[in-house]
Protein backbone atom coordinates (compact mmCIF):
# COMPACT_ATOMS: atom_id res chain seq x y z
CA UNK A 1 0.00 0.00 0.00
CA UNK A 2 1.41 3.65 -0.40
CA UNK A 3 0.34 6.57 1.67
CA UNK A 4 -3.02 6.60 0.40
CA UNK A 5 -3.93 3.46 0.74
CA UNK A 6 -3.66 2.86 -2.61
CA UNK A 7 -2.93 -0.52 -3.79
CA UNK A 8 0.86 -1.25 -5.30
CA UNK A 9 0.86 -3.21 -8.16
CA UNK A 10 2.99 -6.50 -7.12
CA UNK A 11 5.41 -6.91 -10.43
CA UNK A 12 6.19 -3.33 -9.15
CA UNK A 13 9.83 -2.25 -8.70
CA UNK A 14 9.45 -1.29 -4.91
CA UNK A 15 11.96 1.27 -5.50
CA UNK A 16 11.12 4.91 -4.63
CA UNK A 17 11.00 8.11 -6.82
CA UNK A 18 11.29 11.26 -4.93
CA UNK A 19 10.04 10.17 -2.11
CA UNK A 20 10.77 8.30 0.98
CA UNK A 21 6.98 7.53 1.31
CA UNK A 22 6.49 4.70 -0.66
CA UNK A 23 6.79 1.07 0.78
CA UNK A 24 9.60 -0.02 -0.66
CA UNK A 25 9.33 -3.47 1.72
CA UNK A 26 9.80 -6.07 -1.31
CA UNK A 27 12.78 -5.65 -3.11
CA UNK A 28 14.90 -3.10 -1.31
CA UNK A 29 17.56 -5.06 0.67
CA UNK A 30 17.30 -4.41 4.05
CA UNK A 31 14.55 -2.64 6.53
CA UNK A 32 17.54 -0.26 7.75
CA UNK A 33 18.08 0.94 3.77
CA UNK A 34 14.67 1.88 4.06
CA UNK A 35 14.89 3.87 6.87
CA UNK A 36 17.25 5.25 6.04
CA UNK A 37 15.43 6.58 2.54
CA UNK A 38 12.19 7.44 4.47
CA UNK A 39 14.49 10.05 6.21
CA UNK A 40 16.14 11.62 2.99
CA UNK A 41 15.60 15.03 1.56
CA UNK A 42 13.34 14.71 -1.89
CA UNK A 43 16.53 15.53 -3.74
CA UNK A 44 18.61 13.14 -2.13
CA UNK A 45 15.57 10.32 -2.50
CA UNK A 46 15.56 11.43 -6.21
CA UNK A 47 19.32 10.34 -6.05
CA UNK A 48 19.45 7.09 -4.41
CA UNK A 49 16.07 6.42 -6.58
CA UNK A 50 18.41 7.07 -10.16
CA UNK A 51 20.85 4.67 -8.33
CA UNK A 52 18.40 1.86 -7.55
CA UNK A 53 16.91 1.92 -11.12
CA UNK A 54 20.69 1.73 -12.46
CA UNK A 55 21.82 -0.95 -9.96
CA UNK A 56 19.39 -2.98 -12.39
CA UNK A 57 17.00 -4.13 -9.36
CA UNK A 58 13.90 -3.27 -11.68
CA UNK A 59 11.47 -5.93 -12.36
CA UNK A 60 10.46 -6.40 -16.16
CA UNK A 61 7.01 -5.08 -16.48
CA UNK A 62 4.36 -7.70 -17.01
CA UNK A 63 1.49 -5.64 -18.23
CA UNK A 64 0.71 -5.89 -21.71
CA UNK A 65 -0.97 -2.83 -22.01
CA UNK A 66 -2.46 -0.85 -25.27
CA UNK A 67 0.29 -3.69 -27.02
CA UNK A 68 -2.62 -5.89 -25.98
CA UNK A 69 -4.50 -6.00 -29.82
CA UNK A 70 -4.28 -2.48 -29.63
CA UNK A 71 -1.71 -0.27 -30.90
CA UNK A 72 -1.29 3.11 -30.44
CA UNK A 73 0.81 5.33 -32.85
CA UNK A 74 1.56 8.83 -32.43
CA UNK A 75 3.95 10.45 -35.19
CA UNK A 76 3.91 7.41 -37.28
CA UNK A 77 5.89 5.73 -34.08
CA UNK A 78 4.27 3.27 -31.79
CA UNK A 79 3.77 3.70 -28.21
CA UNK A 80 3.66 0.71 -26.29
CA UNK A 81 1.77 2.12 -23.63
CA UNK A 82 0.42 5.83 -23.92
CA UNK A 83 1.42 6.95 -20.25
CA UNK A 84 5.38 8.21 -20.11
CA UNK A 85 7.59 9.66 -17.70
CA UNK A 86 7.65 13.68 -17.84
CA UNK A 87 11.08 15.58 -18.15
CA UNK A 88 12.66 16.52 -14.73
CA UNK A 89 12.98 13.15 -13.21
CA UNK A 90 15.58 11.37 -16.22
CA UNK A 91 17.78 14.54 -17.01
CA UNK A 92 20.84 12.99 -17.51
CA UNK A 93 19.31 10.44 -19.43
CA UNK A 94 21.14 7.33 -17.17
CA UNK A 95 17.74 5.45 -16.61
CA UNK A 96 16.04 5.26 -19.30
CA UNK A 97 16.38 1.26 -20.20
CA UNK A 98 14.99 0.75 -16.49
CA UNK A 99 12.08 3.26 -16.63
CA UNK A 100 11.18 1.72 -19.97
CA UNK A 101 11.72 -1.72 -18.67
CA UNK A 102 9.25 -0.74 -15.68
CA UNK A 103 6.25 -0.10 -18.27
CA UNK A 104 6.75 3.73 -19.43
CA UNK A 105 5.42 4.02 -22.43
CA UNK A 106 8.25 6.78 -23.16
CA UNK A 107 10.51 8.68 -21.84
CA UNK A 108 11.58 12.44 -22.28
CA UNK A 109 15.07 12.80 -20.77
CA UNK A 110 16.29 16.52 -19.68
CA UNK A 111 15.94 19.54 -19.87
CA UNK A 112 19.46 19.08 -21.23
CA UNK A 113 21.41 22.57 -21.66
CA UNK A 114 23.88 23.13 -24.10
CA UNK A 115 27.15 23.20 -20.85
CA UNK A 116 27.10 21.37 -18.15
CA UNK A 117 25.39 23.27 -15.29
CA UNK A 118 24.91 22.97 -11.46
CA UNK A 119 21.57 24.43 -11.31
CA UNK A 120 20.21 26.00 -8.23
CA UNK A 121 21.57 25.75 -4.90
CA UNK A 122 19.69 23.16 -2.51
CA UNK A 123 17.59 22.48 -0.77
CA UNK A 124 15.75 22.92 -4.45
CA UNK A 125 12.61 20.49 -4.14
CA UNK A 126 10.10 19.91 -1.60
CA UNK A 127 7.03 17.50 -1.13
CA UNK A 128 3.66 19.04 -0.78
CA UNK A 129 2.55 15.58 1.12
CA UNK A 130 -0.86 16.85 2.40
CA UNK A 131 -1.49 18.65 -1.19
CA UNK A 132 -0.12 15.68 -3.33
CA UNK A 133 1.88 18.25 -4.91
CA UNK A 134 5.99 19.08 -5.46
CA UNK A 135 7.54 22.31 -5.73
CA UNK A 136 11.37 22.18 -7.38
CA UNK A 137 13.29 24.84 -8.44
CA UNK A 138 16.06 23.17 -9.92
CA UNK A 139 16.88 25.30 -12.39
CA UNK A 140 18.19 23.11 -14.67
CA UNK A 141 20.64 21.03 -13.63
CA UNK A 142 22.99 19.52 -16.72
CA UNK A 143 25.69 17.13 -17.92
CA UNK A 144 24.82 19.13 -20.70
CA UNK A 145 24.50 18.55 -24.62
CA UNK A 146 27.66 16.16 -25.28
CA UNK A 147 27.50 13.64 -22.21
CA UNK A 148 23.70 12.85 -22.70
CA UNK A 149 23.79 13.27 -26.29
CA UNK A 150 26.96 10.43 -26.19
CA UNK A 151 24.99 8.40 -23.61
CA UNK A 152 21.52 8.59 -25.12
CA UNK A 153 23.95 7.53 -28.69
CA UNK A 154 25.32 4.61 -26.35
CA UNK A 155 21.67 3.54 -25.59
CA UNK A 156 20.38 3.10 -29.20
CA UNK A 157 22.90 1.24 -29.61
CA UNK A 158 23.74 -1.07 -27.05
CA UNK A 159 20.52 -1.62 -24.58
CA UNK A 160 17.82 -4.09 -24.98
CA UNK A 161 15.34 -1.16 -24.86
CA UNK A 162 17.15 0.71 -27.85
CA UNK A 163 14.32 1.13 -29.56
CA UNK A 164 12.36 2.13 -26.69
CA UNK A 165 11.00 6.01 -27.54
CA UNK A 166 12.72 8.87 -25.58
CA UNK A 167 12.17 12.21 -26.25
CA UNK A 168 14.66 15.25 -25.15
CA UNK A 169 13.72 18.45 -23.31
CA UNK A 170 15.98 20.69 -24.53
CA UNK A 171 16.82 23.78 -22.05
CA UNK A 172 19.08 26.48 -22.05
CA UNK A 173 21.67 27.77 -19.86
CA UNK A 174 21.56 30.16 -17.05
CA UNK A 175 23.63 33.02 -18.91
CA UNK A 176 22.81 31.67 -22.09
CA UNK A 177 22.43 35.14 -24.38
CA UNK A 178 21.38 33.92 -27.61
CA UNK A 179 18.42 31.26 -27.32
CA UNK A 180 17.49 30.50 -30.96
CA UNK A 181 21.04 29.66 -31.32
CA UNK A 182 21.03 27.05 -28.22
CA UNK A 183 17.91 25.56 -29.31
CA UNK A 184 19.51 25.01 -32.70
CA UNK A 185 22.35 23.35 -31.62
CA UNK A 186 20.18 21.40 -29.19
CA UNK A 187 18.21 19.88 -32.28
CA UNK A 188 21.85 19.55 -34.03
CA UNK A 189 22.97 17.57 -30.64
CA UNK A 190 20.28 14.94 -30.69
CA UNK A 191 17.74 14.70 -33.83
CA UNK A 192 19.56 11.25 -35.12
CA UNK A 193 18.72 9.91 -31.78
CA UNK A 194 15.89 11.64 -30.27
CA UNK A 195 11.69 9.94 -30.97
CA UNK A 196 11.10 14.22 -30.67
CA UNK A 197 12.60 17.52 -29.17
CA UNK A 198 11.11 19.79 -27.03
CA UNK A 199 11.58 23.31 -27.15
CA UNK A 200 11.26 23.99 -23.39
CA UNK A 201 10.27 27.52 -22.86
CA UNK A 202 8.37 26.93 -19.73
CA UNK A 203 10.33 26.30 -16.81
CA UNK A 204 10.20 28.51 -14.26
CA UNK A 205 13.75 28.37 -12.68
CA UNK A 206 15.57 29.93 -15.45
CA UNK A 207 15.63 33.61 -15.28
CA UNK A 208 13.98 35.15 -18.23
CA UNK A 209 12.73 31.56 -19.83
CA UNK A 210 9.45 31.89 -20.01
CA UNK A 211 9.55 35.33 -21.62
CA UNK A 212 11.01 33.61 -24.56
CA UNK A 213 6.77 32.50 -25.25
CA UNK A 214 6.30 35.78 -26.39
CA UNK A 215 5.15 34.92 -29.88
CA UNK A 216 7.50 36.13 -31.95
CA UNK A 217 10.61 35.12 -29.90
CA UNK A 218 8.97 31.61 -30.29
CA UNK A 219 8.17 31.50 -33.52
CA UNK A 220 11.80 32.58 -33.96
CA UNK A 221 13.23 29.93 -32.37
CA UNK A 222 10.62 27.16 -33.54
CA UNK A 223 11.08 27.81 -36.99
CA UNK A 224 15.20 27.78 -36.64
CA UNK A 225 14.83 24.54 -35.00
CA UNK A 226 12.13 23.09 -37.94
CA UNK A 227 14.59 24.69 -40.31
CA UNK A 228 17.91 22.82 -38.82
CA UNK A 229 15.88 19.31 -38.54
CA UNK A 230 14.86 20.19 -42.30
CA UNK A 231 18.26 20.79 -43.64
CA UNK A 232 19.73 17.88 -41.85
CA UNK A 233 17.61 15.84 -43.48
CA UNK A 234 15.56 14.89 -40.84
CA UNK A 235 11.57 13.98 -39.78
CA UNK A 236 12.24 14.52 -35.84
CA UNK A 237 8.88 15.69 -34.20
CA UNK A 238 9.59 19.16 -32.31
CA UNK A 239 7.27 19.79 -29.86
CA UNK A 240 6.92 23.18 -27.74
CA UNK A 241 6.17 22.35 -24.06
CA UNK A 242 3.87 25.07 -22.55
CA UNK A 243 3.27 26.80 -19.23
CA UNK A 244 -0.37 26.34 -17.61
CA UNK A 245 0.32 30.24 -16.51
CA UNK A 246 -0.08 31.72 -19.87
CA UNK A 247 -3.51 33.74 -20.55
CA UNK A 248 -5.76 31.67 -22.32
CA UNK A 249 -5.63 34.43 -25.19
CA UNK A 250 -1.93 34.41 -25.28
CA UNK A 251 -1.70 30.70 -25.17
CA UNK A 252 -4.15 30.78 -28.26
CA UNK A 253 -2.11 33.22 -30.31
CA UNK A 254 0.78 31.37 -30.12
CA UNK A 255 -0.54 28.10 -30.81
CA UNK A 256 -2.73 29.33 -33.83
CA UNK A 257 0.57 31.20 -35.12
CA UNK A 258 2.58 28.16 -34.86
CA UNK A 259 0.15 25.83 -36.74
CA UNK A 260 -0.56 28.40 -39.31
CA UNK A 261 3.17 28.30 -40.00
CA UNK A 262 3.22 24.42 -39.62
CA UNK A 263 6.47 24.51 -37.75
CA UNK A 264 6.06 22.42 -34.13
CA UNK A 265 4.57 18.84 -34.52
CA UNK A 266 2.79 19.16 -31.58
CA UNK A 267 2.89 20.50 -27.33
CA UNK A 268 3.22 19.53 -24.71
CA UNK A 269 1.01 20.70 -21.86
CA UNK A 270 1.98 21.76 -19.61
CA UNK A 271 4.89 22.58 -17.53
CA UNK A 272 4.98 23.38 -13.72
CA UNK A 273 3.21 26.56 -12.34
CA UNK A 274 4.42 29.80 -10.42
CA UNK A 275 0.96 30.32 -9.16
CA UNK A 276 -0.09 28.84 -5.50
CA UNK A 277 -3.37 27.45 -5.90
CA UNK A 278 -5.94 28.40 -3.03
CA UNK A 279 -6.20 25.84 -0.52
CA UNK A 280 -2.64 24.64 0.20
CA UNK A 281 -2.20 23.19 3.23
CA UNK A 282 1.36 22.24 3.40
CA UNK A 283 4.63 24.06 5.04
CA UNK A 284 6.12 24.30 1.79
CA UNK A 285 3.65 26.08 -0.40
CA UNK A 286 5.36 29.28 -0.50
CA UNK A 287 8.41 27.64 -1.28
CA UNK A 288 9.90 29.70 -4.81
CA UNK A 289 9.51 27.61 -8.21
CA UNK A 290 7.02 25.11 -10.07
CA UNK A 291 4.64 23.36 -8.20
CA UNK A 292 3.51 20.22 -9.76
CA UNK A 293 0.74 17.43 -9.07
CA UNK A 294 -2.79 17.37 -7.92
CA UNK A 295 -2.76 21.16 -7.79
CA UNK A 296 -1.98 21.40 -11.34
CA UNK A 297 -4.22 19.11 -12.90
CA UNK A 298 -7.27 21.58 -13.62
CA UNK A 299 -5.63 24.00 -15.19
CA UNK A 300 -3.29 21.74 -17.40
CA UNK A 301 -6.73 19.87 -18.12
CA UNK A 302 -8.12 23.15 -19.35
CA UNK A 303 -4.66 24.58 -21.19
CA UNK A 304 -4.98 20.98 -23.50
CA UNK A 305 -8.52 21.52 -24.11
CA UNK A 306 -7.50 25.06 -25.97
CA UNK A 307 -4.40 23.92 -27.61
CA UNK A 308 -6.20 20.87 -28.59
CA UNK A 309 -8.98 23.57 -30.44
CA UNK A 310 -6.19 26.22 -31.42
CA UNK A 311 -3.68 23.71 -33.19
CA UNK A 312 -6.83 21.61 -34.82
CA UNK A 313 -6.10 18.65 -33.42
CA UNK A 314 -2.53 18.10 -33.35
CA UNK A 315 -0.81 15.53 -30.72
CA UNK A 316 -0.66 16.92 -27.48
CA UNK A 317 1.24 15.13 -24.74
CA UNK A 318 -0.96 16.22 -21.30
CA UNK A 319 1.06 16.11 -17.87
CA UNK A 320 0.01 17.90 -14.99
CA UNK A 321 -1.44 15.76 -11.83
CA UNK A 322 -2.29 12.75 -13.72
CA UNK A 323 -2.78 10.35 -10.45
CA UNK A 324 -4.92 7.83 -12.07
CA UNK A 325 -6.58 6.39 -14.81
CA UNK A 326 -9.30 8.55 -14.75
CA UNK A 327 -7.10 11.45 -14.41
CA UNK A 328 -5.48 10.52 -17.44
CA UNK A 329 -8.51 9.91 -19.85
CA UNK A 330 -9.82 13.21 -18.93
CA UNK A 331 -6.51 14.62 -20.37
CA UNK A 332 -7.10 12.10 -23.01
CA UNK A 333 -10.51 13.05 -23.84
CA UNK A 334 -9.59 16.88 -23.54
CA UNK A 335 -7.29 16.54 -26.22
CA UNK A 336 -4.02 14.53 -25.19
CA UNK A 337 -2.46 11.78 -27.53
CA UNK A 338 -0.17 10.82 -24.61
CA UNK A 339 0.15 11.56 -21.47
CA UNK A 340 2.90 11.98 -19.10
CA UNK A 341 3.52 11.67 -15.36
CA UNK A 342 5.90 12.71 -12.71
CA UNK A 343 4.39 13.66 -8.96
CA UNK A 344 2.51 11.25 -8.85
CA UNK A 345 5.04 8.80 -8.50
CA UNK A 346 7.02 10.86 -5.69
CA UNK A 347 3.91 9.59 -3.72
CA UNK A 348 2.46 6.24 -4.79
CA UNK A 349 5.65 4.54 -6.21
CA UNK A 350 6.46 3.19 -9.93
CA UNK A 351 3.71 0.42 -9.61
CA UNK A 352 1.40 2.92 -10.78
CA UNK A 353 2.65 3.17 -13.91
CA UNK A 354 1.20 -0.33 -14.77
CA UNK A 355 -1.86 0.33 -12.54
CA UNK A 356 -3.38 3.59 -14.47
CA UNK A 357 -2.12 1.82 -18.03
CA UNK A 358 -4.34 -1.24 -16.82
CA UNK A 359 -7.02 0.92 -15.56
CA UNK A 360 -7.44 3.24 -18.71
CA UNK A 361 -7.88 0.42 -20.49
CA UNK A 362 -10.70 -0.82 -18.93
CA UNK A 363 -12.24 2.31 -18.37
CA UNK A 364 -11.97 2.90 -22.21
CA UNK A 365 -13.78 -0.16 -22.33
CA UNK A 366 -16.87 0.95 -19.84
CA UNK A 367 -16.97 4.34 -21.66
CA UNK A 368 -17.25 2.51 -24.95
CA UNK A 369 -14.43 3.73 -26.44
CA UNK A 370 -12.67 0.58 -28.89
CA UNK A 371 -9.10 2.09 -28.55
CA UNK A 372 -7.75 4.86 -26.47
CA UNK A 373 -7.15 6.80 -30.37
CA UNK A 374 -11.35 7.04 -30.12
CA UNK A 375 -11.32 9.22 -26.74
CA UNK A 376 -9.24 11.60 -28.24
CA UNK A 377 -9.58 14.85 -28.17
CA UNK A 378 -13.65 13.36 -27.62
CA UNK A 379 -14.93 16.29 -25.18
CA UNK A 380 -15.01 18.04 -28.20
CA UNK A 381 -17.34 16.29 -30.24
CA UNK A 382 -20.23 16.86 -27.73
C1 LIG B 1 9.80 18.96 -13.57
N1 LIG B 1 9.32 19.34 -14.82
C2 LIG B 1 10.19 19.66 -15.84
N2 LIG B 1 9.72 19.99 -17.07
C3 LIG B 1 10.57 20.28 -18.09
O1 LIG B 1 10.10 20.57 -19.19
N3 LIG B 1 11.92 20.22 -17.89
C4 LIG B 1 12.46 19.91 -16.68
O2 LIG B 1 13.69 19.85 -16.55
C5 LIG B 1 11.59 19.63 -15.60
N4 LIG B 1 12.07 19.34 -14.35
C6 LIG B 1 11.20 18.98 -13.33
C7 LIG B 1 11.69 18.60 -12.09
C8 LIG B 1 10.81 18.20 -11.09
C9 LIG B 1 11.35 17.79 -9.74
C10 LIG B 1 9.42 18.16 -11.33
C11 LIG B 1 8.44 17.71 -10.26
C12 LIG B 1 8.92 18.55 -12.54
C13 LIG B 1 7.85 19.39 -15.08
C14 LIG B 1 7.29 18.02 -15.46
O3 LIG B 1 7.88 17.54 -16.63
C15 LIG B 1 5.76 18.10 -15.66
O4 LIG B 1 5.48 18.93 -16.75
C16 LIG B 1 5.03 18.64 -14.45
O5 LIG B 1 5.64 18.18 -13.25
C17 LIG B 1 3.55 18.26 -14.42
O6 LIG B 1 3.38 16.87 -14.26
P1 LIG B 1 3.05 16.19 -12.82
O7 LIG B 1 4.30 16.26 -12.04
O8 LIG B 1 1.95 16.98 -12.20
O9 LIG B 1 2.67 14.76 -13.17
Amino acid sequence: MDLNGKQISDNSAKVLLITGETDVSASIPTALAMRAIRCLDPESAHRLAIRLLKSGLVPESSHTGIGAGNVHRVWGKLFPSPLGIAAGFDKDGEVMGPLLRLGAGFVEIGAVTPLPQPGNPRPRVFRLIEDEAVINRYGFNSQGHDAVSRRLATFRTYSRHADGIVGVNLGINKEENDPVEAYRRGVIAFYDIADFLTINVSSPNTPGLRDLQQEELLANIAETSHKTIQELGSTVPLLVKLSPDLADDAADRIVRQLTDAAIVDGWIVSNTTVTRPNGLRSRYAKEQGGLSGTPLRQRSTELIRLVYQASSGAPIIGAGGVDSADAALEKVKAGAALVQIYSALVFAGPGLLNQIDQELMQLLANQGFSQLADAIGADHRH
